[in-house]
């Protein structure tokens, strides 16, 4: 499983992209909108911090037209741009007319496996399950990933599964078990993924014991 960030805070993405963890990049435009800058000054800012790595960027048009438009517009920017579009009727019509043009895309807003079925048959990339979201209102989020999976795997489908909404650890967990292609997560959560009570715990007895080792005179 890929780890993407699930953040426009170029700190955080800088901080964790020197780790070597990151595979890439999400975004939308709520992320955006708290980075308070303006949308095309964050993306190229990300960029050039994941140096290749992918970086999604999300069209605002409704209609396809439009989609389009921004879609190329965004992928004239970089070749690591992924260009993000809302499941829809006219996503798919923007999604077929980019991807036939060899632009990457990602079908983010995605809550059902009908949905993600046609965001692949369309040309999709990438197709984005929320499952934070679909827990939100009652369902299983890790059931939905894990029945995109089986289909994608029944039909030999090549478009790739982003595990997105992620909100908590047993989510990253279920999505690693469930053998999700990539997990977009927010950075908050990141240390809470390297961080164990019992590494902290065993360190300290270490070093506490370490003390009675003599030294050498
Ligand atoms: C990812 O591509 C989505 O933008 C993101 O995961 C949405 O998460 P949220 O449901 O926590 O807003």
């Amino acid at each position: 499983m890929n780890i993407y960030l699930d953040t426009a805070d170029v700190n955080e993405i800088k901080k964790y992209f020197d780790l070597g963890i990151v595979a890439g990049v999400t975004t939308n435009p709520t992320i955006i909108s708290r980075t308070g800058k303006e949308f095309i000054t964050v993306i190229n800012e990300i960029v050039e911090i994941v140096k290749g790595l992918p970086v999604n960027a999300e069209v605002i048009s409704l209609d396809a037209e439009g989609m389009i438009t921004e879609g190329r517009e965004l992928a004239a920017l970089n070749p690591s741009i992924v260009v993000k579009i809302p499941m829809c009727m006219e996503g798919l019509r923007a999604v077929k007319v980019l991807s036939d043009e060899g632009i990457t895309t990602n079908v983010t807003l995605v809550f059902s496996v009908t949905q993600a079925l046609m965001a692949a048959r369309a040309g999709a990339t990438y197709v984005s399950s929320f499952l934070g979201r679909v827990d939100d209102v009652g369902g299983d989020g890790i059931a939905l990933i894990q029945d995109v999976i089986t289909i994608f795997k029944e039909y030999g489908i090549k478009s790739k599964v982003i595990a997105a909404s992620v909100r908590h650890m047993g989510h990253v967990i279920g999505c690693a078990k469930a053998g999700v292609d990539i997990c977009t997560i927010p950075s908050s959560l990141i240390p809470s993924m390297a961080n164990h009570p019992l590494t902290t715990q065993g360190l300290n007895q270490f070093l506490e014991d370490w003390k009675k080792v003599p030294t050498k005179k």
